[in-house]
């Protein structure tokens, strides 16, 4: 099996071993078996945030971490914003990789799925999609808002939901944001709609 392919059956199966009913039913009836692309490996400044050592977890997010970093390098990093959007230095500290989609390493129309990364000291303003979302940080401590209320900070393993065009935002401090993501119900590869501003 390929690099990527192991990335992906580890995140099925971490997907899969949770007991959470909104998350299981996103995922209920979606066919796992998909055709590879061979996408060429594309890096970003972003990634080398993912390489950084953190406090040892033992958790099956920490497990998955360390996945995704082993694969890192194979992996093609990807950003929908450009420079006129959030600014140069935005770009510096934000990239995803889509891990199964329309356009990922993996063939689906259904569902799109991968991994979000933000540098410390990010602020991603508020932006919504038709796609509905459910975000799962990897990583500690991330602040996150939704529909316009104030930012909470969030943890590893937390399930974060935001239905069809809900406003949200994320902030990080000292540390970096990984988080798993799962897109369905809209255009898969749609830009989202920026409403919020720099701060
Ligand atoms: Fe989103």
């Amino acid at each position: 099996m390929s690099a990527v392919g192991e990335l992906l059956a580890a995140f099925r199966d971490y997907l899969l071993s949770r007991s959470d009913p909104g998350l299981h039913h996103f995922i209920e009836g979606f066919r796992w078996p998909m055709e590879e692309r061979a996408l060429a490996p594309h890096d970003l400044p972003v990634v080398r945030y993912l390489h950084e050592p953190r406090r040892p977890g033992n958790g099956a997010e920490s497990a998955l971490l360390h996945r995704l970093s082993d694969a890192a390098n194979v992996l093609h990093w990807a950003q929908t914003y450009s420079i006129t959007d959030f600014g140069a230095d935005f770009l510096q500290r934000y990239g995803w990789i889509e891990l199964f989609g329309t356009r990922g390493h993996f063939a689906s129309e259904d569902m799109a799925g991968g991994f979000l990364l933000l540098g410390p000291g990010v602020h991603y303003p508020d932006h919504h999609h038709e796609a509905e979302e459910i975000y799962i940080p990897l990583s500690d401590g991330s602040l996150w808002s939704k529909d316009a209320q104030p930012f909470l900070p969030h943890w590893s393993g937390e399930i974060i939901h935001h239905p069809s065009n809900i406003r949200h935002a994320m902030r990080t401090d000292d540390e970096p944001l990984v988080a798993l993501y799962l897109w369905r119900g809209g255009p898969l590869a749609q830009k989202s709609i920026i409403s919020g501003r720099m701060q």
